[in-house]
């Protein structure tokens, strides 16, 4: 019999999202008449854009014609995108990025996966508490870590608390660590961060020859216009980030799959044998050996997001999303119940009333309620005590949520 990766057999039951699914449909079926409001999952629920439509729907014409059909395209992505990118979301913000360092993926999800295709299995990884889960378990399926303890902790990870006490915003490790995770604006908590704590960390990892594996996908809700969008806007970050974005929560493309991975060639990593290896060669030799790319329809959906119609778009539909963020944290805040986040970013964190554990928090919701979020205990132990509020949804959806919650809780 062929033998499996039993690093697979160390993660905990299931995927935090298909778990709260699980919960939710048991429930649904047992209760079909009851009116459900999903502000769990970050999954966006308005339409595309209208650029990015038309745009596409231009695409399925080129497919249709000889002369501009397109077969397999760039594993990196077509240049076009890749220099729009370039040009609008980092050399307009100052950042040194070329369109040849940007890497066109189908997710930030699956590129955070991927990039520990292209490092060690020797390195000391450290992640914050609460995380999102992608980061922790791909390194447990890569094998980077030992088993679980009780609460939920890999041996082997180093795990940064944050908390209202540090503003979200993880303290800098005493010892060295090779890989940093850092999501910001943040999931789950919503936080940002300051270019002051960005430069500390930038620092951290050149003294250390660490990389941050920095993952900006909801940098397009930052309304602070102090708050960095980019670890590229920190000096010194070419030598020591690689950084994720992704199209899904800014132009509505959770369903239609286009994100980017920036490499920078100035990023080094060392070899067995001691020597420095670029790993942006690297991770282009994974894409073009794993990889084929997003599709060219797609892609020019995409590009569509930079056209005059498409910037005021995207700027509309994050606007919705974020009049519902407050919503949600005037609405609990009238409540008595605490909020953090939702400011510069589309989740409210939420401090649990009364005590509740998370998931308490979450069946209490849900049965009573009829209203579904995500328990912070399944973003990490120090998620324990906290729930995470999606402000992915339509105006009257998070309305009639709010007043549901509101009645039922009041602290
Ligand atoms: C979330 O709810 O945390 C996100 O939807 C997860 C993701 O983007 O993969």
């Amino acid at each position: 019999m062929a033998t499996i990766n039993d690093n697979y057999l160390k993660l905990k039951a299931g995927y935090l999202f298909p778990e709260i699914a699980r919960r939710v449909s048991a429930f649904a079926e047992a209760n079909p008449d009851a009116p459900i409001i999903k502000l769990g999952i970050g999954d966006v629920t308005e339409p595309l854009p209208e650029a990015c439509r038309t745009a596409m729907v231009k695409a399925v014409e080129d497919m249709g014609d000889r002369t501009s059909f397109h077969g397999y395209g760039p594993e990196q992505g077509y240049l076009w995108l890749r220099e729009k990118i370039a040009q609008h979301d980092f050399q307009s913000r100052g950042c040194d990025i070329d369109a040849s360092e940007i890497f066109i993926s189908d997710g930030s999800k699956c590129d955070c996966g991927n990039i520990l295709d292209i490092f060690g299995s020797n390195n000391s990884i450290a992640v914050t508490d609460p995380v999102y889960p992608v980061y922790v378990d791909t390194n447990v399926m890569a094998g980077h870590t030992g088993p679980a303890n009780e609460n939920g902790e890999y041996g082997g990870l180093t795990y940064l608390p944050i908390s209202a006490a540090n503003a979200f915003t993880a303290s800098i490790p005493h010892e060295k660590v090779d890989l940093i995770y850092l999501c910001f604006p943040n999931n789950p908590t919503g936080a940002v961060a300051s270019k002051e704590h960005l430069q500390a960390w930038v620092n951290y990892a050149r003294a250390h020859g660490s990389i941050i594996l920095f993952d900006a996908a909801y940098e397009g809700f930052i309304t602070d216009p102090t708050i960095p969008h980019s670890i590229y806007e920190i000096e010194g970050a070419r030598e020591c980030a690689i950084e994720f974005r992704s199209f899904s929560k800014n132009a509505g493309f959770t369903g239609t799959r286009c994100a980017l991975t920036v490499v920078p060639k100035t990023l080094m990593g060392k070899a067995d044998d001691g020597t420095e290896v670029a790993l942006h060669g690297l991770w282009n030799r994974r894409q073009s050996t794993k990889f084929n790319g997003v599709s060219y329809i797609v892609q020019r959906g995409a590009e569509a997001v930079y056209s005059p119609e498409g910037q005021a778009q995207t700027k509309a539909l994050i606007d919705f999303y974020m009049e519902n963020a407050r919503i949600i944290r005037e609405q609990l805040t009238a409540a008595g119940i605490a909020v953090y986040g939702g400011v510069n970013a589309p989740y409210v964190w939420v401090k649990t009333p009364n005590d509740l554990s998370s998931w308490d928090f979450f069946d209490k919701l849900l049965h009573t309620c009829h209203v579904v979020g995500t328990p912070g205990s399944g973003f990490g132990a120090a998620g324990e005590g906290y729930f995470r509020i999606s402000a992915f949804n339509s105006r009257d959806n998070v309305n009639e949520a709010m007043r549901r919650v509101t009645e039922k809780f009041r602290v």
